[in-house]
């Protein structure tokens, strides 16, 4: 069948490679929606304090055990934050015995909680041999803090200056560049011959910065990295689309308050776990490229973390537009849902 005429489309349950569960009350809220359509997940430890030890990535998975919904299936894959003091062989206890699925890096001062990232990259490198010999992939928040560099070119200066060098001291790292916003990024992941791959998320697809800037300041599309101009969309967009084995979902569906968002100094992040395929159904229909979205969020991921992919499946159903609540109501208060500024003909079955 042709793929304009494609009314339903049936893919393995997707997974989402980089995730913000947060704790207690906002975990509770946020985390059904993405059990909802989602079979695992790649879980931040941006917590306040950081997640930082195996002691702690196996507690925090049993909070996301507990506030789990009876009936909903979710595995969480969780992640140790990269600081100047982890220890090598507790990275290396928490592969062996599954209670860590990866390590964050965040340069320190990068974004939301990460103070306790880091600036010393020597002082990490015995952390990445051990990573490099066990196979454990390095998840990379890639911006640079330097003030005098241009929040718009925080990306691809990372790349030059941090993630080059990394990559050429230690090239059985297994590296995933997550939620890249700019060409540069995608012509640096799509050059190298292995031990590279990135996330793409769900709104860098579909948003520029002029959505948050021209017309009115957009405080629901700030996040980190910043969305950059139409043309490194565009790019992001080929990438998703394209197939390529090296692409992947990664939502980084990061919920704040609105209290939180709206105020002088609003938080970055943007909440899009509630319709996350939708939009993506949509983005890859206006692509003509429907038939890799199975790729794009199911296959890739799981291939490139060494995993199966989920052997359940959801099926998108193309009909009326779908109506989303633009609010998320929490305990500590409503999260707005991301808008993606256009209507969302998919719905999911599961
Ligand atoms: C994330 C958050 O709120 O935890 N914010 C964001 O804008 N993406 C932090 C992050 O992953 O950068
Ligand atoms: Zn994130």
């Amino acid at each position: 069948m042709p793929e304009r005429n494609l009314t339903r489309l049936t893919l393995r349950r997707p997974d989402d490679w980089h995730l913000h569960l947060r704790d207690g009350d906002m975990l509770k809220a946020v985390l059904p929606e993405t059990a909802r359509h989602f079979g695992r997940a790649i879980v931040m430890p941006n917590l306040v304090p950081p997640v930082v030890t195996a002691t702690q990535a196996a507690a925090y998975r049993a909070r996301i055990m507990a506030a789990l919904p009876a009936g909903m299936d979710f595995t969480p894959l969780m992640t140790l934050y990269l600081t100047e003091d982890t220890d090598p062989e507790d990275v290396r206890q928490a592969h062996a015995s599954g209670s860590a699925s990866a390590v964050k890096l965040y340069p320190a001062g990068a974004t939301t909680n990460s103070a306790s990232g880091v600036s010393d990259f020597e002082k990490v490198r015995p952390v990445l041999d051990v990573m490099a010999e066990i196979g454990m992939p390095l998840c990379v928040h890639g911006e640079v803090t330097d003030h005098a560099i241009d929040i718009f070119d925080r990306e691809a200066v990372f790349i030059d200056r941090i993630l080059k060098p990394i990559r050429k001291k230690v090239p059985d790292l297994r590296v995933v560049m997550e939620h890249v916003t700019t060409q540069d990024a995608v012509d640096y992941v799509r050059d190298s011959s292995k031990n590279l791959a990135a996330t793409i998320t769900t709104h860098h697809l579909i948003i520029n910065r002029n959505h948050i800037l021209a017309g009115g300041i957009k405080p629901h599309f700030y996040c980190l990295p910043v969305a950059k101009r139409e043309a490194h969309r565009i790019a992001l967009v080929q990438a998703a689309v394209s197939g390529d084995k090296r692409f992947f979902l990664g939502t980084d569906s990061a919920p704040h308050t609105d209290a939180n968002k709206l105020m002088a100094c609003g938080c970055a992040g943007i909440f899009s776990a509630s319709n996350t395929m939708s939009c993506l159904a949509e983005v890859f229909e206006v692509a003509g490229r429907l038939g890799k979205l199975e790729a794009f969020t199911s296959l890739n991921g799981p291939a490139y973390y060494g995993l199966p992919p989920n052997e359940k499946t959801i099926t998108l159903v193309k009909g009326d537009p779908v109506q989303y609540p633009a609010r998320l109501e929490t305990g500590d208060g409503p999260v707005t849902v991301f808008d993606p500024g256009f209507d969302l003909h998919w719905r999911v079955e599961v």
